[in-house]
């Protein structure tokens, strides 16, 4: 349903402890009832997502962070202050009316609030805090647009609130601020340069697959179903068979492409990011036998976009 009339029913199913997707300036996220942990059970089962990867619970304003944690932790409060409402994870401790299934059974809890007008009114509305991951099978290309999520988990959601494609196209960051220097769990939409800029140094360590502190670090994800690897936009030696190219800036002069998806011919990282995962769902959808995916400068956000490419490129290595 429609996002501006859908929100005071999908509210009520989210009460009720059904399970609602929604857009967010990131992706769409599958909600739950954060406090129900029969509900969040749910989540895993609608996503066929492993019990050890944990949720991002969902605020509907930074004023309730103390309501939820008591305490917020100074470097906590700072990154809080400067970028909510808006695409930053932050790592707290589990307060005790959050179940453990949420967090995976971890004694530390992922929070954000999302910058996107119609996110903010449902979890409003609902008067709890939703837990959300991106509402995509797990391991999958993440979703942008209602019809992705649709396509993706149908029948599983009780509720699919559409307000069109994405912002920002392109996962939270999530940071650990609670040490003595932030660290960077998962690269995102929020650039490194602008946590930065805010806070000083950061550490980035986008996680190891052997230990997944932030499963959506884990060497092999956001895949499309079609073998995807990550490189120049050449030529096939011989029959390639039927190559799909997603493109930075252009369609390239020679090769024999099947389709070619460009993400910005302007040149344009944040663009790029809105439409990275649309153009790999079309991509994938295109009958291609492999995906060449163009590497993309890797500065602002360009890092996250490239992170992406190389789980995805991963997951048929
Ligand atoms: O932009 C986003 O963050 C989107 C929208 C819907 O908000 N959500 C999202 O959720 O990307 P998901 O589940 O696809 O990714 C959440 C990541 C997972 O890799 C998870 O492991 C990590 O957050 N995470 C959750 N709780 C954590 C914790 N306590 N410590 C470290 N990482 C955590
Ligand atoms: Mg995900």
């Amino acid at each position: 349903m429609p996002a501006e009339s859908g929100i005071a029913e999908a509210a009520a199913v989210l009460r009720a402890g059904g399970l609602v997707a929604f857009p967010t300036e990131t992706v769409y996220g599958l909600g739950a009832n954060a406090l129900d942990a029969r509900a969040a059970a749910r989540i895993f089962e609608a996503k066929a997502r492993p019990s050890f990867d944990p949720l991002i619970t969902h605020l509907a304003d930074a004023a309730d962070l103390p309501g939820l944690i008591g305490a917020v932790p100074p470097a906590v409060a700072a990154l809080v202050e400067r970028f909510w409402p808006g695409p930053l994870t932050l790592i707290v401790d589990r307060p005790a009316v959050i179940p453990p299934i949420v967090t995976s059974g971890l004694d530390t809890m992922a929070v954000r609030v999302p910058d996107e007008a119609a996110a903010r009114a449902l979890i409003a509305a609902a008067g709890v805090p939703v837990a959300a991951p991106s509402a995509n099978r797990f391991g999958q290309l993440s979703p942008t647009r209602a019809e992705h999520v649709v396509a993706g988990l149908g029948g599983a959601v009780d509720v699919v609130l559409d307000g069109g494609p994405t912002r920002c196209g392109i996962e939270s960051t999530i940071v650990d601020a609670r040490g003595p220097q932030p660290v960077v769990l998962r690269l995102g939409a929020l650039p490194v340069e602008a946590l930065v800029e805010a806070v000083g140094p950061v550490t980035v360590r986008p996680g190891s697959s052997g230990q997944p502190v932030a499963p959506g670090t884990l060497a092999a994800h956001y895949a499309p179903r079609t073998p995807l690897i990550v490189g120049a936009a050449e030529p096939a030696a011989g029959d390639g068979g039927r190559r799909g190219l997603l493109a930075y800036r252009q369609t390239p002069a020679v090769g024999d492409w099947a389709a070619v998806e460009v993400l910005s011919p302007e040149g344009d990282l944040t663009v790029a990011a809105a439409r990275l995962f649309d153009a790999l769902h079309r991509l994938d959808a295109a009958g291609v036998t492999e995906i060449v995916a163009e590497p993309v400068p890797d500065v602002g956000v360009g890092r996250a976009i490239n992170d992406r490419l190389r789980r995805a490129a991963a997951t048929w290595h």
